[in-house]
């Protein structure tokens, strides 16, 4: 299975447009040392040709231009390399992209039904899309290995299993709605042919007794990067909320995912959905020094790893 990570931030990116930290100062003005970076999404293919997309960020356009494997394939007036697109929320940064694909085409998305329920009635992505191009939705139910199709129904070569990993609703959901099974999710993903798999949780709540269990065996894993510190927006005066009460685990500190990260034994493990407020995204800072040390890699737009 090839995977690219297509975007490494989380929401807003880096730089965010209305953001004065000084990781979005140093993008801005050119720094070596802080990249650039779009918002959070992955791309894998069993036979690099039919791609699926894990999650549609809001910045897939630039994501499509920068990669030639999601460009269309020639001979063909309007065609595409997308087979189908894989959601594990249905947060802004990880859905909005669906509508800048909207012009033909038919592929698949895939969703739990609290998300497909909130994609339809709160932020009707959806509903708005189906006036413009076939998108069958397809329900991942949880806990359950599935094949999944190509659009024409054939197999694709990849196995995809989705598992709970926090149960936070984006602000749009109704209150008395939000604890909702389903509402964030993990992928496990099997290329069938070489036994390669990729857990993919750009958002991860707390570490679980599942997660732990699902990150075995894995030979990658990218995983919610998104806050260095559990304060890190209240001690910048951005938010009320800590990381944890956002449904992001912080990377830092003995209960952080990084010690977890450290002790398992996966060829690749890389943090994505980084927010632009998180020290380690400094390359020349004394976080990213620990991250290193502890055998972990800081995601990057355009990284590729094979399984
Ligand atoms: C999240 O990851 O918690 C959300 O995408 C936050 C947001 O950008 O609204
Ligand atoms: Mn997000
Ligand atoms: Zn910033």
């Amino acid at each position: 299975m090839r995977i690219r990570i297509l975007g490494s931030a989380a929401g807003g990116g880096l730089p965010q447009w209305n953001c004065n930290c000084a990781n979005c100062r140093a993008a801005r003005s050119g720094s070596s040392a802080v990249q650039p970076r779009t918002q959070s999404s992955a791309a894998i293919s069993a036979d690099g040709r039919a791609w699926f997309l894990l999650n549609v960020s809001a910045d897939v356009r630039q994501q499509v231009a920068a990669f030639s494997g999601l460009q269309p394939p020639e001979g063909e007036a309007r065609g595409t390399t997308i087979a189908g697109c894989l959601l594990t929320d249905a947060e802004i940064d990880h859905t909005s992209g669906l509508l800048q694909l909207r012009e033909g085409c038919t592929f698949c998305v895939f969703s739990t039904p609290a998300v497909r329920r909130w994609l339809t009635e709160y932020l009707p992505i959806r509903t708005v899309l189906s006036g413009f191009a076939e998108r069958p939705w397809r329900e991942l139910t949880l806990d359950a290995s599935v094949e999944l199709p190509l659009p024409d129904g054939s197999p694709s070569g990849l196995t995809v299993r989705a598992f709970e990993t926090g149960r936070d609703a984006p602000r749009f959901v109704p209150q008395e709605e939000s604890n909702a099974a389903g509402s964030v999710i993990g992928l496990h993903i099997k290329d069938e042919r070489t036994g390669g798999v990729l857990v993919y949780a750009p958002g991860v709540a707390a570490i679980s007794a599942a997660l732990t269990e699902t990150a075995a065996g894995a030979d990658c894993m990218l995983l919610d990067g998104t806050f260095w510190t559990d304060d890190e927006l209240v001690d910048l005066g951005v938010s009320q909320r800590t990381a944890r009460q956002m449904g992001h685990v912080p990377v830092s500190g003995a209960d952080g995912s990084l010690p977890w990260l450290a002790g398992l034994s996966i060829r690749h493990r890389v943090y994505v959905h980084i927010n632009n407020t998180n020290p380690m995204l400094n390359d020349a800072g004394p976080e990213r020094r620990e991250v290193d040390r502890h055998g972990v890699s800081v995601g990057r737009d355009g990284d590729t790893f094979e399984v």
